[in-house]
């Protein structure tokens, strides 16, 4: 008889990975996957409830909510509150951090940043969606925790992954330790352990990028997609074109086959549209884990230094050899300019958050 493993049975096992772990990010972990459940239900109703349409208010982006945004947003917040091993919960959903306070979790180390429903646009046409979370260590050591202590560099996380609401739904996560995927079993309400160790490929056939916004791309960018389309019998071009719309969904195809994703600045997102915070740190941290590799096409995603809660990055991730090719082709084609330069200096003094 097959043995089924559990995400609570596999967290047990790996918390021995840390000779000094007191069972804290264990439980973290864990209070994340009730809650990703949770949503899940509610997610697979979608279709059914009158759940469907915009909750009538706007994010700090300005992106109008639909109303399962804000039933994860709540979701994920209560189920960490409750679990009381986090202070600070950060959301895309929220202008500010939510600070946790409470005697359950008066002693809690740990910061949440969390993406509740990525490609929440899709939800209304069923659609593959998910969640992205990301964990640090709070770096203050007495008082309340503070901004400081979300503003950290991504490869100061201590956990990251995401949840795919999909045709199945799976948590795949790392904890520094490689990249582990768990199918959600609905007869017994378990996330089961169904992919061990993912590796991206090195190489892969699929670019996932949204083509609509060429004529505003970068043109190391265009330069790249004609590469990923011209004919080339050895490296298996003309590649496969694939883009679903929600982040998650997107990489996680392209982690199981091999592929890049790509989001550019653009002129109507001159920073990058994606939250670095929320979303390229997380899954920076998850691809680079499972072999692949994730840059802003010139540095690498995880040490950009974090100034705001919102910012925003481009982001090229994925296959390790495709990121390599879009990045030569990014510094051949559209060199980084005194500008750029200039931007960050801006950011890092806060006179730009890089909200817009
Ligand atoms: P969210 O639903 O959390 O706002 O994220 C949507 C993101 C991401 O999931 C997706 O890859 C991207 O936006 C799609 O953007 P475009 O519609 O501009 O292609
Ligand atoms: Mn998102
Ligand atoms: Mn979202």
């Amino acid at each position: 008889m097959q043995v089924v493993i559990t995400l609570g049975q596999f967290i047990i096992e790996k918390q021995n990975d840390f000779p000094y772990a007191k069972g804290e990010l264990s439980r973290l972990l864990r209070d994340i996957g009730i809650a990703a459940k949770i949503v899940n239900r509610e997610v697979n109703k979608a279709g059914l409830m009158d759940i469907l349409g915009d909750a009538g208010t706007m994010n700090i982006q300005g992106e109008s909510q639909k109303k399962l945004d804000v039933y994860a947003n709540d979701q994920f917040i209560s189920a960490l509150k409750s679990g009381g091993e986090c202070c600070i919960v950060a959301s895309e959903e929220n202008d500010e951090f939510v600070y946790i306070d409470g005697e359950v979790s008066k002693n809690a180390k740990y910061i949440v940043a969390i993406d509740p429903l990525d490609g929440s646009s899709n939800i209304d046409v069923n659609v593959a969606v998910g969640t992205i979370f990301s964990i640090y260590r709070r770096k203050t050591t007495d008082g309340k925790a503070t901004l400081e202590d979300v503003l950290q560099n991504g490869t100061k996380q201590v956990a990251a992954g995401y949840v795919i609401y999909g045709s199945s739904t799976m948590m795949v996560y790392t904890t520094g330790k490689g990249v582990n995927g768990f199918t959600l079993d609905p007869s017994i309400g378990e996330f089961c352990l169904s992919h061990p160790a993912m590796k991206i490929p090195k190489d892969g056939t699929i670019y996932s990028i949204n083509e609509g916004n060429y004529v505003h791309f970068p043109d190391g960018v265009k330069k790249y997609l004609k590469y990923c389309q011209v004919e080339d019998l050895e490296s298996k071009r003309p590649y496969t074109s694939r883009y679903i719309g929600s982040m998650v969904a997107d990489i996680h195809r392209n982690l199981i086959k091999g592929g890049i994703f790509i989001y550019p600045k653009t002129a109507s997102a001159p920073q990058g549209k994606l939250r670095l915070v929320y979303e390229c740190n997380p899954m920076a941290f998850l691809i680079e884990q499972a072999g692949g590799r994730a840059t802003d096409g010139y540095e690498r995603i995880l040490e950009k230094e974090v100034v705001s809660l919102h910012q925003r990055s481009a982001i090229f991730i994925g296959s390790e050899n495709m990121v390599y090719k879009a990045e030569s082709l990014m510094h051949q084609f559209s060199p980084q300019v005194e500008d750029d330069v200039a931007e960050t200096k801006l950011a890092k003094l806060g006179v730009i958050g890089g909200i817009d």
